[in-house]
């Protein structure tokens, strides 16, 4: 069977409400990634959600007074209509790597979207060099990765590539893109959950 694009079968979640589900399972990640962030974030500041699905994380950015402006990238046409739908928020409809944005932020957020890439490295050297603003600060969480045993069946079940790699190799690849202060550590584990990897880092002033 030919392997599905990512974004078609969120597309398909999306038309079937399913992304309502995915943003409830995500909450708890998410919210210990956005603390992790926060301390290091400029007031105000200005933010990016890649992989932003219906946006909810890019809504609850736009609440915190501090949050000057959010912009929500996905490349599910469901996801993006979805999220333009829920919101007043600036979403784009994109594919990634290949699109660019015209500014770059103060701050990268990113959930379960890295590993739906070929090259998920070359993706953390483009945020690096072509979406952070110099002081900028990127967090990105993943649930499929090496020591996450469970999550190994998911690209046959879903028939989508999905990159795997392990903790130390997701730190790796965010020293090599170019980032300081970098952390990997796991959050939000539960019950037969090892949790969310999340990786964070900074990219320094010139
Ligand atoms: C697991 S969902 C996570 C959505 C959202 N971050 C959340 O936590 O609810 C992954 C998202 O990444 C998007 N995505 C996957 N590959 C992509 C690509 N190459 N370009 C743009 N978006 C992509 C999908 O369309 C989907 O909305």
């Amino acid at each position: 069977m030919a392997i599905r694009s990512a974004t078609d079968v969120f597309s398909e979640w999306a038309t079937k409400n399913k992304d309502e589900g995915m943003e409830r399972g995500h909450a708890a990640s998410v919210k210990a990634m956005l603390e992790l962030a926060f301390p290091n974030l400029p007031t105000p500041y200005t933010a990016v959600d890649l992989g932003c699905g219906n946006g909810w994380v890019c809504r609850l950015l736009e609440q915190r007074e501090e949050c000057r402006h959010v912009v929500g990238v996905d490349g599910s046409e469901v996801m993006i209509e979805k999220a333009q739908t829920l919101g007043q928020g600036e979403f784009h409809l994109a594919r990634l790597p290949e699109w660019r944005p015209e500014a770059t932020f103060d701050f990268l957020h990113s959930m379960e979207f890295l590993y739906y890439l070929e090259d998920p490295a070359a993706m953390l050297k483009m945020i690096h060099a072509e979406w952070l603003n110099e002081g900028g600060f990127m967090v990105a969480g993943v649930d499929h990765y090496l020591e996450n045993e469970d999550s190994h069946g998911w690209p046959e079940a879903l028939d989508v590539h999905m990159t795997l790699l392990s903790e130390a190799q997701w730190k790796q690849a965010m020293i090599d893109a170019g980032f300081s202060d970098v952390g990997i550590q796991r959050v939000a584990a539960k019950d037969d959950f090892v949790g969310t990897l999340v990786m964070f880092g900074k990219k320094d002033s010139n």
